[in-house]
């Protein structure tokens, strides 16, 4: 009782069980710097209205800074009875500067304190988020560029569809990243409001200036009603549900390299340093860093939806099914991270196998070019889709592929056929078609190339 910050109504002590359970410092010290961070600048502000004269101001500024030394140096000592990070470093401020840290806490509660820690720790690690998406797709660009002449199969269904450029492929998946880092635009005006000075609930009695304590803390704004900043996650569910969201975008990543990896495809091999073997069969090389990328994608989205839940009961204010916020958003943060960092290893190591992209090829995939030979001598798309389905079938039943028809073979399909189909069983005149913006020919890769390097630059 009378070691807890709160503990003067009570007057029998708290049981161990629920001690035990209501503990979060193991987790919430990770926010220490920030915690004293905000703690210093509201000292500051109870200064400016004399709530604290300018020797107690020193005292707590330089109490807070002894106390964060032996956060950054390992040496703070967790005692019985610290709840959490705000009443730890409170506890310990007291033991080293006595009297003056006893004034600090007033007009604030650890509700609008947590919630602006949070935020303040979010913001830093937007920005490390953000330089590895950029990394990411930086190792893309990079070898879409010096790849760009590797012409493999394009598939939907997972059936072989297309030819198209192994650059075009790869950028299919930087575009969705770039999107990612744009759309984390809402989470940074989220995490950009000032929610101290809420109080417990109804606000802060002592006039204290918000704006400029959101100033001094780096936030452009302050929240408008301190019941809705106590209560307010959504800054937290918008970061889960976006860590989930590349999560997703990663996981497909993965997934396509795990096919291309298998000696069925061998487009690319995982290098080494991105593979682990088995214990029991000693040829095997597993992509099981792909793999762990797969699987944490999809674990992210389980983090949001279960943090979710946690809000969707809960009356107004603040309640303490909050506390689980914390842990839900280092670990989601450090599982993104993670596996960012393993996928710009992956993609940058990896063999290219440029022989097997070929060898995957087959003239069947050319069939809508017959098609699309046939609308350039006017025969009506649907006619032509059809005339060069009965080619493929033709063929079939000769047991020979679609480029071996000869031009007798073929007329007796359609008059329209003529010696001139011959050039079109070629992968590279293949792609090359697609000149339009967003195509798979050269000039609409590298200018795919060109833009996302550009947007690189801005970051
Ligand atoms: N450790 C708490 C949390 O992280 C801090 C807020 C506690 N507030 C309260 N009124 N019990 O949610």
């Amino acid at each position: 009782m009378s070691e807890k910050l709160w503990g003067g109504r009570f007057t029998s002590s708290q049981s161990d069980d629920l001690e035990k359970l209501n503990l979060s410092i193991h987790i919430d010290k990770e926010l220490y710097a920030e915690d004293i961070k905000g703690s210093k600048a509201y000292a500051k502000s109870l200064a400016s209205i004399n709530l604290l004269n300018q020797e107690e101001y020193a005292s707590i500024c330089d109490g807070l800074d002894k106390v964060k030394l032996e956060w950054d140096s390992g040496t703070f000592l967790i005692k019985k009875g610290d709840e959490d990070i705000h009443t730890a470093n409170e506890r310990r401020l007291k033991e080293i500067i006595g009297d003056p840290a006893t004034k600090l806490h007033v007009g604030r509660s650890r509700n609008d304190q947590v919630v602006t820690d949070m935020k303040l720790w979010l913001r830093s690690k937007l920005h490390d988020l953000s330089n590895l998406i950029v990394e990411l797709i930086t190792a893309m660009i990079n070898r879409s560029a010096t790849e760009i002449d590797v012409v493999m199969p394009g598939y939907t269904h997972l059936q072989r569809a297309q030819p198209v450029r192994w650059s075009h492929w790869l950028l299919s998946h930087a575009w969705a990243l770039k999107h990612d880092a744009d759309r984390m635009q809402t989470i940074k005006r989220d995490v950009d409001v000032m929610p101290l000075g809420s109080g417990a609930l109804a606000g802060n009695p002592f006039q204290i200036d918000r704006n400029a304590l959101a100033e001094s803390l780096g936030f452009t704004s302050v929240t408008q009603n301190s019941m809705h900043a106590v209560a307010d996650r959504d800054f937290v569910v918008n970061f889960l549900f976006w860590c989930s969201l590349v999560g997703v975008h990663l996981s497909r990543l993965a997934e396509d390299l795990i096919i291309f990896g298998t000696k069925e495809f061998e487009y690319v091999t995982i290098h080494d340093a991105f593979s682990t073997g088995s214990s029991l069969m000693p040829q095997k090389r597993n992509p099981d860093s792909l793999e762990l990328i797969r699987g944490i994608g999809g674990s992210l989205f389980g983090q949001c939806c279960s943090f979710m839940l946690t809000l969707k009961g809960l009356p107004s204010t603040y309640n303490k099914d909050l506390q689980s916020d914390k842990e839900t958003m280092f670990s989601t943060f450090e599982k993104l991270r993670s596996i960012l960092k393993v996928a710009t290893g992956t993609i940058t190591s990896l063999k290219l196998n440029d022989d097997k992209c070929k060898n995957g090829l087959s003239f069947e995939m050319l069939a809508t070019d017959v098609a699309y030979y046939l609308v350039k001598k006017k025969v009506p798309f649907r006619k032509a889709h059809h005339i060069a389905g009965q080619v493929v079938a033709t063929a079939e039943n000769k047991q020979k592929s679609i480029a071996d028809m000869t031009v007798d073979e073929l007329k007796s399909i359609s008059q329209e056929f003529d010696s001139d189909i011959g050039k079109i069983w070629n992968y590279e005149h293949s792609v090359e078609q697609y000149q339009v913006t967003g195509g798979t020919s050269k000039d609409s890769v590298l200018h795919q190339i060109q833009i996302l390097s550009l947007w690189i630059k801005e970051q």
